[in-house]
């Protein structure tokens, strides 16, 4: 009798000081789903609030059955979960949230920790009640929506790098928390497409895993602050066909993430895009005639060292990354930029107009004075196989878009395009040279610089 009497005291005050915390979705709910949810004790049912407050005999603040610390939460969740969304106490004891002392939630809303051993805590993240905004009940037990959530430490406060500012420059992966995503790591094609299409922060790393690479990954892998997130496996096909697409879940690390995979969940007709977006996964297939080197070494082995820059030659690889990404030189990641498509550094896509600029994109890998220097020496300009290039580009003031595709062709050699205007209405090529007629001439035939 005294028993029962002191269980309903405590959960009347316990229901009090939830309502005052603002929840009020616990049913709804992973920790109170009354047939998944969590059962420690097998007496009492799944999902009641019993299963971590014990009355009488409990010897920890707010009635908890243990110290309010990650072994709480790891009780029940040492293993990661089905999805992989989680990883488990392993992944999650090495990540960079656990092991900062800075990272401590700093609020205001919900208000900051402040307990001395706040730091790494699952909590400054997760509540395991629920909560609920204007919006409605936010996803994932988390505190707060995603985006506010990672972006009230990235700014510049708690954590180094400033991903705030990033993400309200005028090209970005941005503000997309809003839309109902399914989740961090949805296998469904078609939940990055049409009303539900998005780019969260969980969709390109996963909180648990983040680790800060000191030395960047060299391609095709992905950094480990992308580590265990969802991502689309290819098998290609001849060029030109759209590749056998296979999604593997965060949890599966049977292959080493490559940084690409990421990119095509929402890139490529894996899923639905937007209309009029290239399928970038069709374009960077290595059957293709060729193509930018990042799922596999390039074509072209014979181009010359010096009309490198940057350090790369005929085989290296490159990431989407290192095109894609901020307009910052201290910030890595595609999370915006001040020029167009999300680039590093300027690129003309108009084809003709300016004069191309030593600072422009195709410059951090191919030399500057080979392709567009009309003061460079001879010697330097040959090192392309095309003779041409600083004529057209320095002199007539095309841009490379008006001749090169950006990520590949599965037609023509060089990445060469046709079609565009300014640009070439055809263009063959042979092992001795090559020919083309063009918006600005008829036909015209050149010898090459170097065999292919
Ligand atoms: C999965 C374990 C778990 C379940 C189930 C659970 N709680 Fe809690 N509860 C906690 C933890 C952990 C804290 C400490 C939260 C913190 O430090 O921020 C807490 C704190 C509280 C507090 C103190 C106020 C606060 O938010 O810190 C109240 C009141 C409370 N819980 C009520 C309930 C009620 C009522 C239920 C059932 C409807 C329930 N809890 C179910 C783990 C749980
Ligand atoms: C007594 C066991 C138990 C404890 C303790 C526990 N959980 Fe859970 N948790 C579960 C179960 C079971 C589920 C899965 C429910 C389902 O599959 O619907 C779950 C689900 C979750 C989810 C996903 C919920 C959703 O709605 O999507 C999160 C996040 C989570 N737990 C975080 C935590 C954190 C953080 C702690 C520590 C404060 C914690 N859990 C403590 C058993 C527990
Ligand atoms: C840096 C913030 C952060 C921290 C710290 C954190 N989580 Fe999470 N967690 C997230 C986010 C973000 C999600 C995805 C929520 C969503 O939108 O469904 C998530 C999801 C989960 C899920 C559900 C996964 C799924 O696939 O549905 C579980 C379980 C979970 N977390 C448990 C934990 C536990 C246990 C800890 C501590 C050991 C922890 N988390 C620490 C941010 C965090
Ligand atoms: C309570 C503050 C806080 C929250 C909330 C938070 N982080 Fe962090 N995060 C940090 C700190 C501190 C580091 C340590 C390294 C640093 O300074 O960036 C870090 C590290 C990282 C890293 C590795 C960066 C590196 O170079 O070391 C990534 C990626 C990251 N967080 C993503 C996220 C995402 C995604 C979320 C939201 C789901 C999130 N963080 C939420 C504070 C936070
Ligand atoms: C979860 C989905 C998702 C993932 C993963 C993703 N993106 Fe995006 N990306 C988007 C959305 C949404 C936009 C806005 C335009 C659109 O709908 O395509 C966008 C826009 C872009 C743009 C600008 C396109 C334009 O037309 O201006 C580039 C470039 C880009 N992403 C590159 C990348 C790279 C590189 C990666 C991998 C590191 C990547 N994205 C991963 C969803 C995603
Ligand atoms: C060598 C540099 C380079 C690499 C590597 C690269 N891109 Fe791009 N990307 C560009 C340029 C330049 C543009 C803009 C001009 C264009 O559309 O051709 C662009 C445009 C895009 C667009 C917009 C397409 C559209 O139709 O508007 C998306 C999306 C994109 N890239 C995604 C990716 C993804 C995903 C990867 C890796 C799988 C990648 N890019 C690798 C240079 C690159
Ligand atoms: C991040 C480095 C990087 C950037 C930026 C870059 N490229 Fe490349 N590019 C390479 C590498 C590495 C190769 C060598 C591939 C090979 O040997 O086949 C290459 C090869 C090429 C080729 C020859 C392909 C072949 O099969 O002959 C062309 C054409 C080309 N790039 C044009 C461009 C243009 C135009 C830009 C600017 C939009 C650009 N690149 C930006 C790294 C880059
Ligand atoms: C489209 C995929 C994508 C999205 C969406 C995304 N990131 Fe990133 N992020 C990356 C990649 C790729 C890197 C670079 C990893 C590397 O090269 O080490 C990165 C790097 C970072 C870093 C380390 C930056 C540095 O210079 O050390 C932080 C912190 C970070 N992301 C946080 C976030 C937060 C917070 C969000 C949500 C607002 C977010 N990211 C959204 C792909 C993404
Ligand atoms: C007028 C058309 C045209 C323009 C403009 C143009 N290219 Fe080319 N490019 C070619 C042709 C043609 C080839 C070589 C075909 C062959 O190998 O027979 C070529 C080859 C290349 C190659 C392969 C390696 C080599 O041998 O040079 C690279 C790299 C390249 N171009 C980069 C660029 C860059 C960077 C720009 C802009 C600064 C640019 N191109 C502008 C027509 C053009």
């Amino acid at each position: 009798m005294r028993k029962i009497s002191a269980i309903s005291f405590l959960l009347l005050i316990l229901l009090g000081g939830l309502t005052l915390a603002g929840a009020g979705v616990y049913s709804e709910t992973g920790h109170g789903n009354p047939l998944t949810g969590p059962q420690r004790e097998q007496a009492l049912a799944r999902g009641s609030c019993r299963q971590c407050h014990v009355s009488g005999k409990a010897r920890f603040p707010k009635e908890l059955w243990r110290e309010n610390d990650n072994d709480l939460c790891y009780a029940c969740h040492a293993a990661e979960n089905l999805s992989g969304g989680y990883p488990g106490r392993a992944a999650y004891e090495v990540s960079a949230h656990k092991t900062d002392a800075r990272f401590i939630w700093p609020g205001p809303t919900p208000s900051a920790r402040r307990e001395p051993n706040a730091a790494g805590k699952c909590l400054n993240c997760h509540n395991p009640h629920g909560r609920q905004d204007r919006i409605g009940k936010i996803s994932g037990l988390l505190s707060i929506r995603e985006e506010s959530l990672c972006l009230t430490c990235h700014n510049g406060s708690k954590a180094t790098k400033d991903i705030a500012r990033e993400i309200r420059k005028p090209y970005s992966h941005r503000g997309m928390s809003r839309i109902n995503s399914a989740g961090p790591d949805d296998p469904a094609r078609y939940s990055y497409s049409g009303g539900n299409r998005h780019a969260d922060c969980s969709d390109c790393h996963n909180a648990h895993a983040v680790v800060g690479d000191a030395v960047p990954p060299i391609a095709p892998a992905a950094s480990r602050r992308n580590a265990l997130v969802g991502r689309i496996r290819v098998t290609n096909n001849g060029p030109g066909i759209v590749p056998r697409y296979e999604y593997v879940s965060a949890r599966d690390n049977s292959t080493p993430l490559l940084e690409y995979q990421l990119c095509y969940k929402c890139h490529s007709s894996w899923t639905r895009q937007p209309p009029g977006q290239q399928d970038i996964a069709l374009l960077l297939n290595p059957a293709n005639a060729s193509f930018h080197p990042v799922e596999a070494q390039g074509k072209n082995a014979n181009i010359n060292l010096l009309s490198f820059a940057g350090g790369l030659n005929s085989f290296s690889l490159v990431h989407c990354s290192d095109c894609h990404g901020s307009d910052e030189t201290d910030i890595r990641g595609p999370h915006g930029s001040r020029f167009p498509k999300l680039l590093k550094s300027a690129y003309e896509t108009q084809g003709l107009g300016r004069v191309s600029n030593r600072d422009d994109l195709c410059f951090r890998c191919h030399s500057f004075a080979t392709y567009a220097d009309t003061l460079s020496a001879p010697a330097q300009q040959a090192y392309s196989r095309f003779g041409k290039h600083v004529w057209h580009v320095g002199q007539q003031r095309l841009s490379c878009y008006a001749c090169h595709e950006s990520h590949g062709s599965p037609q023509f050699g060089a990445l060469i395009v046709i079609g565009r205007n300014p640009g070439l209405r055809n263009f063959s090529m042979t092992a001795a040279g090559g020919s083309c007629t063009s918006t600005c001439h008829g036909s015209k035939s050149y010898v090459v610089n170097y065999p292919r």
